[in-house]
């Protein structure tokens, strides 16, 4: 295909929209265009992805009703896309949107998960996702740690209705890591990531790959979430809406690649593990069972220099972390547990909700790992990772005077009475920026938050995930104000802010600073809690990078 065609395509994507039977007659199908294949497709990925509703069989019974994404390879290397568990397969799917006329007859072989498909691009390649929304409301998709433009990023702004199509398109210039993808309209992202509307963009470089990892199969993503699933098999969003604003969603199931009681069958040898806390609200304190030390090999923004050990490891909703595990040591058959350990100080309030079953904090498991096979030689992680560019705090243009922003909660919510969550004093308003948030294209910056929400009672006292959009972030200081920390100490051996970051946790009465530098993009981006309740609920705001 030549590109001019491929232009064309992209205008009439973008100015008609695509009918919804078109779009959805390509899942799993013919692709909307006929596929051309060069030996040097290489640079160019395009793929169709749309969200839609759909079954899938979770629990024995009664199917699951989840939304998810559900993407094809229109031109570029058809293995750019993987489900979640491994190759790809083109399920067919019950669909349960209004387009669903003639569904396909229940699969033999059915869906594995709600979650939406990995998808593998490299450092440079130019990707271009035909998005189609097939949900019965509107949506937009946001590229979690992706440095790139505000109008792909994409700001919640930019809402694509029912049936339309949206044409994000761009450079990947991150380097190699585990991002992800998901939705992010105002007010809805909470529900419609909880709903299943999530996945992986994993990007490879040259020097990830010049560092010998696992790969294959023995590089393997965990998509840690939280459900309650009732009687009927049926997700149920039930926040913990009381009088001090919505503390968050926490459920009582556990799931592992969207599976409850996940069980990971491993060689006896060296992996890869990326976790992603794609949770609501949900922090977890990882360990191994037996005590082993986890080895740390990458965070938000890919890979550390040298990798780290810790006891634990904290990963809060939207964070990711890399490990190295060896299980050559270890005998046949053994089992193992990834489990979530008991910490404090990031209980959630008194309203009612899910957090009455299994609050922050609580011990238990999040997945057990079986030994099989023959085992291997013990093997180390390289002990040089990758390059990291450390910015200087001499270089801040605002060294002497960083930019401070509260996180905390007030008043102007329902009815001008109740509490709100609020960033740097204020609550979300769509297009305002405030005079502190206003950023110099090309400046390297120290941001100080603060998370002030150390009430101690009736659910002011909580961990905030604060996310900057469109770029990665390094993470050069942490305090800790007394006396509302009696649950740090639970805690505070388990961050890892050696490597680059995109989303960083916040006890209550922490204080952190990071060092940001803005470029190649100008416009408005966001930046949030990443606990998605407390984000639909006003805390999250613009901030504009101006030339
Ligand atoms: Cu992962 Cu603005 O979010
Ligand atoms: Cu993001
Ligand atoms: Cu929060």
């Amino acid at each position: 295909m030549q590109m001019n065609e491929l232009l064309n395509r992209r205008t009439f994507l973008r100015t008609t929209g695509l009918g919804t039977a078109g779009l959805l007659a390509n899942i799993g199908a013919a692709p909307i265009v006929a596929k051309v294949r060069t030996n040097n497709v290489g640079d160019f990925l395009e793929i169709a992805l749309q969200a839609t509703a759909f079954e899938l069989p979770l629990l024995p019974g009664t199917w699951t009703r989840v939304w998810g994404y559900k993407g094809s390879v229109l031109y570029g290397d058809p293995a750019s896309l993987q489900t979640i568990q491994g190759p790809p397969r083109n399920y067919p799917v019950r669909l349960s949107n209004r387009a669903n006329l003639q569904a396909p007859p229940r699969p033999a072989r059915p869906p594995y998960s709600y979650l939406g498909p990995i998808i593998k691009v490299r450092r440079g390649q130019r990707v271009r996702i035909n998005f189609t929304n097939n949900l019965p409301e509107q949506t937009v998709m946001h590229w979690h740690g992706l440095h790139i433009a505000p109008e792909t990023d994409a700001h919640p702004s930019f809402l694509v209705a029912p049936g339309q199509t949206y044409v994000y398109e761009f450079e990947v210039a991150n380097r190699a890591g585990t991002y992800w993808f998901h939705p992010h309209p105002d007010g809805r992202t909470g529900r419609q990531v909880y709903n299943g509307l999530a996945g992986l963009f994993v990007v490879s470089d040259d020097e990830e790959a010049a560092a010998g990892l696992p790969a294959g199969n023995f590089d393997i993503p965990l998509v840690i979430q939280d459900r309650i699933i009732d009687a009927n098999n049926q997700f149920v969003y039930q926040t913990n809406n009381g009088m001090m604003g919505n503390d968050g969603f926490l459920g009582d199931r556990i799931l592992v690649n969207g599976r409850p009681d996940f069980t990971l069958d491993v060689a006896r040898r060296a992996y890869r593990l990326r976790l992603l806390n794609g949770s609501n609200s949900r922090v977890y304190k990882l360990a191994w069972d037996d005590g082993t030390p986890l080895t740390v090999i990458g965070t938000d923004g890919g890979l550390l220099e040298q990798a780290v050990q810790r006891n634990y490891v904290m990963l809060a909703p939207g964070e990711r972390v890399e490990l190295w595990v060896d299980f050559s040591g270890r005998e046949s058959g053994a089992m193992m547990q990834l489990r979530s350990l008991q910490f404090s100080g990031a209980e959630m309030g008194m309203g009612m909700g899910g957090s009455q079953m299994l609050p922050n904090g609580a011990p238990f498991t999040v997945m057990n790992v079986r030994l099989v096979g023959r085992t291997g030689e013990p093997t180390p992680p390289p002990t040089q990772l990758s390059t990291i560019n450390r910015y200087r705090m001499e270089d801040a243009v605002n060294r002497n005077a960083p930019r401070s922003f509260a996180v905390s909660m007030g008043t102007g919510g329902m009815m001008g009475g109740g509490m709100r969550w609020l960033l740097n004093g204020r609550p979300y308003q769509e297009t305002e920026v405030a005079a502190n948030e206003i950023v110099r294209l090309n400046t390297t910056e120290i941001w100080e938050l603060a998370n002030n929400s150390t009430g101690g009672m009736m659910g002011m006292s909580m961990v905030h995930p604060i996310h900057i959009h469109g770029l990665q972030f390094q993470v050069i200081e942490r305090q800790i104000a007394s006396p509302m920390t009696t649950g740090y100490e639970t805690v505070r051996y388990g961050y890892v802010d050696e490597g680059w970051k995109d989303t960083v946790m916040m006890m209550p009465g922490e204080r952190i600073r990071l060092l940001l530098r803005f470029e190649d993009f100008t416009g408005m981006y966001v930046y949030h809690c990443h606990n998605l309740e407390h984000e639909d609920a006003g805390m999250m705001r613009n901030y504009l990078v101006r030339a």
